[in-house]
């Protein structure tokens, strides 16, 4: 399980982040770099990571008109970002757009392309606040066209919640990246996660990873936090 955690390194500067990334060493392989860290420190803090051994998730879910997203793409290979976000709502050409361009930057600057993982719909939007935006469709419609959108563009699969894992694993079959949030340990605070599963119920509904915050990076002892859920207590 070692390598399906991804620790969410949500902490207010570099400094920090580094500190917990230090003391997780040898601990996971994954750590996830999402808005708030990127923007404070720049693709440094991606560089620094990958300099602890680490696999880094940059979490941008991009959004923008294709040749924008391109470039981005390019730019994050180029940082060694390991997996990146878009949002499926970007659509087919942009959608393809980043596919495309990861494996071609990634072939020019000889490094391993990075997973490509889509955004559905974000979990804070419920029925009513799709409808308020214009889409007509239930939530867990709009999730499934947007996933199939996604695998049809070249994606390797979709951030969900644990509650839509086995859905999203029996629509994109057994490689696909299954990627879940709002995990949370039987022993850690639920907060501001609304619906949440154990690491094993969200593996068991076929989650390939596990996208991990607060239960670790606010534990006492981050290291044992991870032991403790890798171990499945
Ligand atoms: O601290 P916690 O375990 O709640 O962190 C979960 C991480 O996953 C955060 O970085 C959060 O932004 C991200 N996330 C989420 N729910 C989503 C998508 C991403 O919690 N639907």
């Amino acid at each position: 399980m070692q390598d399906q955690i991804i620790v969410a390194l949500d902490l207010p500067d570099g400094v920090a982040a580094l500190e917990m990334a230090r003391t997780l060493k040898g601990r996971v392989s994954w750590v996830k770099v999402g808005m708030t860290l990127f923007y404070a420190e720049g693709p440094q803090i991606v560089r620094d990571l990958r300099g602890l051994g680490f696999k880094v998730f940059v979490d941008l879910k991009l959004n923008d008109i294709p040749h924008q997203v391109r470039g981005a793409c390019r730019t994050l290979v180029r940082q060694g970002a390991d997996m990146i976000t878009v949002h499926a709502t970007g659509g087919r050409a942009m959608l393809t757009a980043a596919a495309e361009e990861l494996t071609a930057a990634s072939q020019k600057f000889g490094v391993k392309k990075p997973v490509l993982v889509a955004v559905t719909v974000l979990t804070s939007l419920d029925d009513d606040a799709l409808s308020e935006i214009g889409c007509p469709a239930t939530a867990a419609e709009q999730v499934a066209a947007l996933a199939t959108l996604a695998r049809d563009c070249g994606c390797d699969g979709v951030v969900c919640s644990p509650e839509e894992a086995a859905a999203m694993r029996a629509l994109l079959g057994e490689d696909a990246y299954v990627v879940t949030p709002g995990v949370r340990p039987k022993w850690a605070e639920a907060g501001d996660q609304a619906r949440v599963a154990t690491p094993a119920e969200a593996i068991a509904a076929g989650a390939s990873h596990l996208v991990i915050g607060r239960p670790i990076t606010g534990a006492a002892d981050p290291a044992a936090a991870v032991k403790r859920i890798v171990e499945g207590n």
